[in-house]
């Protein structure tokens, strides 16, 4: 994020500044990651309206908090169901990080019975007060809480496939962050200067939970010299698929990953204000309707993340999964397998009226 935070303000994007900038809004911001994330949209150069909105009174408190750092964006806290409306009207982009996290020993799934709830009452509020912005939902578990929104909008006459992502952008950082540490990590205790660590796109691709986050180790870019042994690749994928069990395990019972995520967060969330603001070339992973191509497709899988490009009017491209390894043809069954149930039951619960 810090690339695209400290750069030129408005001036980055010719398009951007016939725009204005942007309507942010956050439906969960007085949470752990809420917080955070809040601090990092109020910081971005294209946002000019940040709206915070929680159940938790907290939320004018953050809003209050925030508004004095200095930058554009204009800042509104917004708490309880009845100023919901007024937070999400004219908004470009919506994040929803609102939810209870995971405490040791519990799955994304376990998450479930409450934040599915959640996520399809703010999602029908986004269908109201702002059906053309482009919804980010963090909430766990994403394999099932995008399937619900979908439906949601489906239900009010309102869903474009290309405006709804599951964030699934934390894989893809923490991917890199592995695979840089093991790849090119400190040698005989020597510190490396910033500018020396090498830096790797690691395409994440399935769902955001255990087997479903798929690394394609294989199309890292660039391509380490000597490539990774069977060991290297056994462990990085170990560790990127449970690194938010690493956390959750590490804060022990006091939440998970918040910090992490709210930067993974930002950083995708740029991705979206730069394809809204009409820039080419804005790459990311997320997990969208229609991701994987037509080889997920032929499986009747729905939604799949994917690396897709984003532009004015949200997810223009999707990539195809590229050319994979055996092994990675392996970890594709299993995670297309459980993303089948994660998705019917989505769809199952808001069929159910639940
Ligand atoms: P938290 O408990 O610290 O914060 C959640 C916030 O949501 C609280 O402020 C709460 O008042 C609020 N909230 C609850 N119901 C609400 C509603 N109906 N409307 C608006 N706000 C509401 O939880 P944390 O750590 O911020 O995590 C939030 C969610 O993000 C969890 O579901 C967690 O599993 C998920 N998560 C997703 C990740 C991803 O990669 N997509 C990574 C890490 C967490």
């Amino acid at each position: 994020m810090t690339r695209h935070l400290t750069r030129a303000p408005v001036a980055a994007s010719p398009s951007f500044s016939s725009s204005g900038g942007f309507a942010v809004a956050i439906l969960g911001a007085a949470g752990g990651i809420g917080q955070p994330l809040s601090l990092l949209m109020k910081r971005h150069p294209m946002v000019t309206s940040l709206r915070l909105f929680d159940v938790a009174p907290l939320a004018k408190g953050v809003a209050a908090d925030v508004s004095h750092v200095d930058s554009a964006a204009r800042v509104d806290g917004f708490v309880g169901d009845t100023q919901l409306g007024a937070a999400l009207h004219g908004a470009d982009v919506v994040l929803i990080p609102a939810g209870v996290p995971r405490k040791p020993g519990m799955t994304r799934d376990d998450l479930f019975n409450v934040n599915a709830g959640i996520v399809r009452d703010l999602t029908a509020a986004v269908a109201t007060h702002a059906p053309a912005a482009i919804l980010l939902v963090i909430s766990n578990p994403v394999n099932s809480t995008v399937p619900i929104a979908a439906e949601v909008l489906k239900t009010r006459g309102v869903y474009d496939p290309k405006k709804l992502m599951g964030v699934t952008h934390l894989d893809v950082m923490r991917a890199r962050t592995f695979v840089a540490d093991a790849v090119g990590g400190e040698e005989d205790g020597e510190r490396r200067r910033a500018s020396e660590r090498p830096s790797y796109d690691v395409p994440v691709v399935g769902g955001h939970a255990g087997v479903t986050i798929l690394p394609l180790l294989s199309q890292t870019k660039p391509f380490p010299r000597g490539g990774f042994s069977e060991k290297e690749i056994a462990s990085l994928t170990d560790r990127i698929q449970n690194g938010g069990t690493e956390v959750v395990e590490a804060k022990a019972g006091a939440g998970s990953a918040t910090l992490s995520m709210a930067a993974a967060a930002a950083e995708f969330a740029d991705l979206a204000l730069r394809g809204l603001a009409g820039e080419r070339g804005a790459w990311g992973c997320a997990y969208v309707d229609g991701g994987g191509g037509s080889e997920i497709k032929a499986r009747g899988l729905e939604f799949f993340a994917s690396k897709v490009r984003l532009g004015r009017r949200g997810v223009e491209q999707i990539a195809g999964l590229g050319r994979m390894t055996p092994g990675e043809r392996v970890g594709l069954e299993k995670a297309c397998e459980e993303l089948r149930g994660s998705i019917a039951k989505g769809k199952a619960f808001v069929a159910a009226g639940g």
